[in-house]
């Protein structure tokens, strides 16, 4: 099969086209469970550009086959992993998903729900799941209640607008630029503001006050004003850190209107925790069946233009979700 392959930590321009053997059931994760997929779109993430450089918390031994969420057609599956030959299904691979074929966990595999093509179905697990985790689980996002979400035409920022209107929440939207507004919209901002604006006044002003959780993928020095955006009782979760610094807080300002500042770590915790992915998978399942969960996937490169895929995520170019599509 063609894979792509790092061999060494120097970023995008490391990655190379290279053939390797079909994996089968002697790759299955742990001896007798695995799900063998025929791959049809793999994701390409944030985390994986990091992983590039090596400076993401996962990090695989070199040389490694990258992609931690694909698409595709089961070819193989261990007795009981809930899924067999020929099903259609979105699955964390964790690594080797931007391949022709790969290896995940029963745990981790989902049945594609039919509304979705497979470039959507790349895009439904780590960005979804972190989505509903976040808001639901860690923000405790109620009906009615106001949504900000940085970064909010990225992977994670798309999915978190469409969960949180799926929630029934009122959602705010940062961008940095005109074409990121509209993809915002696109994906269910009720507001839009641009983060190199007053944001933060435009958002009191907008929202009455200021708003009830805020969902930050970004980061860095815009944290500040993030806590000054929430109101009474106010959630800010952590989610990542793309502006590059990792902010601190001051616990005063905490103190000050009861605001709350939570980590959501999706990855590592639902690991463990095989139960708890499938109730998130089926809450997922529901907001697709009822039309509000719609990946936006904003390019598709082929597998042989992985590092052009990884590049246009490096200079801050992705739009929705990112995806390579094979076959
Ligand atoms: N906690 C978890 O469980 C979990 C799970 C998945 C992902 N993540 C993290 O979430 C973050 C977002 O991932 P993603 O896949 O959504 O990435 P993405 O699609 O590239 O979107 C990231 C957004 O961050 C904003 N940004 C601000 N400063 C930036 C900079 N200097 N460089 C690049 N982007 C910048 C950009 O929006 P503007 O240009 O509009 O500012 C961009 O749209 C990453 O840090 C990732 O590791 C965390």
């Amino acid at each position: 099969m063609q894979a792509v392959r790092i061999a060494e930590l120097t970023g995008p321009d490391a990655l190379e086209l290279i053939e390797l053997p079909d994996p089968s059931a002697e790759h299955l994760l742990t001896p007798g469970e695995g799900v063998v997929i025929d791959v049809r779109a793999a994701a390409v993430s944030f985390p994986d550009v990091l992983q590039s450089r090596g400076l993401y918390q996962f990090k695989p031994e070199l040389p490694f086959v990258p992609g931690a969420e694909v698409a595709g057609v089961v070819i193989e599956a261990s007795p009981g992993s809930g899924v067999t030959a020929g099903d259609r299904v979105a699955a964390m691979t964790m690594i080797g998903g931007m391949a022709e074929r790969a290896v995940a966990a029963p745990a981790l595999t989902f049945a594609l729900p039919e509304q979705l093509d497979f470039a959507q179905g790349a895009a439904l697990i780590l960005n979804y799941h972190t989505a509903y985790f976040a808001l639901k689980l860690r923000g405790h996002v109620r009906e009615g209640e106001q949504v900000l979400v940085h970064g909010a035409a990225g992977g994670v920022g798309t999915a978190t607008l469409q969960v949180a209107k799926g929630l029934g929440a009122r959602t705010v939207a940062v961008v940095s630029t005109e074409e990121k507004d509209h993809v915002a919209r696109e994906a269910g901002a009720d507001v839009v503001v641009r983060s190199d604006d007053a944001w933060r006044e435009q958002v009191q002003a907008l929202t009455d006050g200021g708003v009830d959780v805020v969902i930050d993928p970004v980061g860095g020095d815009r944290f500040l004003d993030s806590l000054r955006a929430l109101r009474e009782d106010g959630r800010l979760v952590v989610v990542g850190f793309t502006g590059g610094a990792i902010p601190e807080v001051k616990v005063n300002r905490l103190l000050l209107r009861n605001t709350s500042v939570v980590g959501a770590g999706w990855g590592a915790y639902v690991l463990s925790k095989p139960h708890l992915s499938r109730e998130i998978g089926a809450e997922i399942d529901r907001l697709v069946a009822s039309g509000v969960v719609r990946p936006i996937v904003g390019a598709r490169f082929p597998l042989a233009r992985a590092a052009d895929a990884m590049r246009l995520i490096d200079e801050r170019g992705a739009l929705g979700k990112v995806v390579l599509e094979l076959g």
